[in-house]
């Protein structure tokens, strides 16, 4: 059994989530530790289930040599909060809804296991990955340089 099970989720799991996925399942397999982790994503809401990762998304993380053209888009759900020992959120809004979708069970249930992707970023004062969805190209190599720095972080965390 893995060792670490971590879920990256966003709101809509084609932007940020399967960009954090993949470059943190890409710096996990660097490492030689592939068989430590169980690494999943999916969003708060279901529009684009089954849908794969936006094409904007899958370019800029090609371009640095990580295909994430394979994932399909997941809703994140209340089996996921048991099953996953962390489950990683982009912004305040995700912390907000996951906290909300685990209080609907349980209100005793910890959500200790929830933390903002951005908290593992040494270095950062940047809290957030902002959303590129409505954004340009350059949005989206933003919200990968902070995804990338936070899942180096959260890899030492994991050590
Ligand atoms: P993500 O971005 O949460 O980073 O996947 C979004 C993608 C789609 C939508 C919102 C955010 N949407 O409204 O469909």
């Amino acid at each position: 059994m893995a060792q670490h099970k971590v879920m990256f989720v966003c709101l809509g799991n084609i932007c940020r989530s399967p960009m954090a996925e993949g470059m943190f399942r890409h710096l996990v397999e660097q490492a030689g530790r592939l068989h430590e982790f169980e690494i999943a994503s999916s969003g708060t809401a279901g529009w684009h289930v089954g849908n794969p990762p936006d094409a904007r998304g899958i370019e800029t993380i090609a371009a640095r040599g990580v295909d994430t053209s394979a994932q399909r888009c997941q809703q994140l759900s209340l089996n996921d909060l048991t099953t996953y020992d962390h489950i990683i959120v982009m912004d305040q809004s995700n912390l907000d809804d996951v906290r909300a979708l685990a209080r609907s069970v349980d209100e005793t249930q910890s959500t200790g296991k929830v933390a903002l992707m951005m908290s593992f970023a040494q270095d950062s004062s940047v809290r957030e990955v902002p959303d590129p969805w409505s954004g340009t190209t350059a949005d989206y190599e933003y919200a990968l340089d902070l995804i990338t720095t936070a899942s180096e972080g959260l890899l030492d965390h994991l050590s």
